[in-house]
């Protein structure tokens, strides 16, 4: 077994705006969960990421504790990984100031998601919005991370946090670790809206029959896919041209049962779509209902709740603050007595 000590560090980072679905837990959240086993790993609510669009503050405070309830109900392990929320450690706006101060006007600019969602939120295009990619940079170089699993929208930034990390350590010796992309979203990617099964399954998608969401309600989860749409070719194969509702099924239903191609194959081509609908909605409601009811659990306990993100806080603050001091030393800031000390546990 490895030791604490030289498991690789992960962080990685999820928006607390509405709620996920079932592609977003095949294809971020179980991935996240099965590799605390062998690294250092550090989940993290961004909030103030969350906060270049408007929000409701009542609604807000509620989709926080919504997403650190999933986290944990997922399979995230307080006692293996640190869970927290990124405005409970102050220094993730702290180091992202500095670091603008790294990093070009014109390499913002490029960002193709500052460029989607200026278009999409023209009314409100604040600073925040263009400097976001900075911020992402200091939730991820403060913990010395070496792997960050993202999805393919995130690759750009990821690749913009190394050059901004490179850039410090250029000019100020080595302080930051150059962190690796780990491109998960395979499953997310893969899993396709249940009406148009061309897209991919979105949160945002109009119809309620379109997605899975992973807090549905098992009779809920076993109408959307009762009410799938395939195709009138009737019969069950491997054709993603020809067949994508029915291949998206295949895929759906082998996620869930950690089964591959062949074996979902040999399972059903002798069966209807009926059968392999309700047995896909059968797999999901399997998969998906322990992390309803445990989400359920914790929501009902806030003190619980709270308890494990503060002691995430502490966690983390611990750490962020041992790089801070590192990189207000390489920048010539004098710190003597100056900094917050360094709790060695937790709260009291
Ligand atoms: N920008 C990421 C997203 O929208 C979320 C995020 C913020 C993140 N900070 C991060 C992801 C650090 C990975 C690492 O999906």
């Amino acid at each position: 077994m490895q030791t604490i000590m030289n498991r690789p560090i992960v962080f990685s980072g999820a928006q607390p705006t509405g709620h996920l679905t079932l592609g977003n837990y095949l294809g971020a959240l179980r991935q996240w969960t099965a590799m605390q086993a062998d690294h250092d790993c550090i989940f993290c609510v961004v909030d103030l990421h969350a906060l270049t669009v408007r929000q409701d503050p009542v609604q807000f405070r509620e989709r926080i504790l919504d997403l650190a309830a999933l986290f944990l109900a997922s399979g995230i392990d307080p006692e293996q990984s640190v869970i927290f929320v990124q405005s409970h450690v102050p220094a993730h706006a702290e180091l992202a100031w500095l670091l603008s101060t790294f990093t070009m006007m014109g390499e913002l600019d490029r960002m193709t998601q500052f460029k989607d969602k200026s278009r999409s939120h023209a009314h409100n295009v604040n600073a925040g919005l263009f400097t976001y990619p900075v911020l992402m940079a200091a939730d991820i170089l403060l913990y010395g991370t070496h792997k960050v699993p993202v999805g393919e929208d995130q690759k750009q930034h990821l690749e913009l946090t190394r050059d901004v990390a490179v850039r410090f350590n250029g000019l100020h010796g080595t302080v930051f670790v150059v962190p690796e992309p780990l491109v998960t979203g395979g499953g997310a990617a893969r899993i396709k809206d249940l009406q148009e099964p061309t897209k991919k399954m979105s949160k945002t998608a109009e119809s309620d029959l379109a997605k899975v969401m992973i807090l549905d309600e098992p009779d809920a989860i076993m109408k959307k896919f009762k009410k799938a749409v395939t195709d009138s070719l009737g019969v069950i194969r491997d054709d993603e041209e020809q067949q994508p509702g029915v291949v998206n099924l295949l895929n759906i239903w082998r996620a869930a049962r950690g089964a591959t191609m062949e074996e979902a194959l040999a399972h059903f081509s002798h069966h209807q779509y009926g059968r392999l609908k309700v047995e896909t909605g059968e797999a999901v409601v399997a998969l998906l209902d322990p992390v309803r009811r445990r989400f359920q659990e914790l929501r009902s306990d806030p003190k619980e709740l709270e308890g494990i993100l503060a002691r995430g806080a502490d966690q983390a603050m611990e750490r962020a603050e041992r790089m801070m001091q590192k990189v207000l030393t390489a920048l010539g800031v004098p710190l003597q007595g100056s900094r917050f000390p360094i709790r060695e546990q937790g709260r009291p």
